[in-house]
């Protein structure tokens, strides 16, 4: 499959079938994502893979605890409760994380900030990487950052200290969507020069 082709047809999986997804096809969307560019080439992604119906239950559920604390507090949780039917469905998640910042340890100095932001730059490209690499395996992606509705109850759960960035949920897709619109290149570009 062409790079262009691959850009072009993928969409956000919302429907997953339940057949299960090898695990060297993970391994292979994986290494797909270790190939990005990276800032200093620091490659600040970890990954978390959960599967299997017994954790993926468990995910679920610390996901409904976060999104249910958040609403007794009055505070609106968008799509989240819909994403959270989304995970429930899909054969795997991947957590990503970030390696050089920690919630414990918050970073204060100028260039560490500025270091945090080029690693979430790097960790978007692996993501992008993951999508892209599904689709000839025939497998679908949805970029998830609903799970930041659920911060602390996924990081105790999954013991990571790590800074969560978003999950991608992965499976064989159950849907072909038709493509959400577009601005035209022309409404987001401003030429500087001849
Ligand atoms: C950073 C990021 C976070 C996203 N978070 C969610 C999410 O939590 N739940 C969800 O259903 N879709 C999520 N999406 C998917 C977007 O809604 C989707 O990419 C957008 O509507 C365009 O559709 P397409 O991916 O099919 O082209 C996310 C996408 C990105 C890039």
């Amino acid at each position: 499959m062409e790079v262009r082709e691959a850009i072009a047809e993928r969409r956000s999986i919302r429907r997953f079938k339940e057949t299960p997804v090898s695990e060297e096809a993970i391994r292979s969307v994986l290494h797909a994502a270790t190939l990005a560019p990276s800032g200093k080439n620091r490659q600040p992604w970890r990954f978390v893979v959960v599967q299997g119906a017994e954790q993926r239950a468990v995910m679920v559920a610390r996901m409904r605890e976060g999104i249910a604390k958040l609403e007794a507090q009055g505070m609106g949780t968008g799509s989240a409760k819909w994403t959270v039917e989304i995970m429930a469905h899909a054969p795997v998640t991947v957590f990503v994380f970030s390696a050089y910042e920690t919630y414990a340890g918050k970073l204060n100095t100028l260039a560490d900030d500025l270091m945090d932001i080029v690693d979430v730059q790097s960790i978007g490209a692996a993501i992008q990487n993951m999508a892209l690499a599904a689709l000839p395996l025939g497998l679908g992606t949805l970029w998830i950052c609903d799970v930041f509705y659920a911060l602390e109850e996924l990081c105790a759960w999954l013991t990571e200290e790590h800074v969560m960035v978003a999950a991608v949920a992965l499976g064989v897709p159950d849907e072909a969507p038709t493509p959400r619109p577009r601005k035209p290149v022309d409404e987001v570009t401003r030429w500087v020069g001849p």
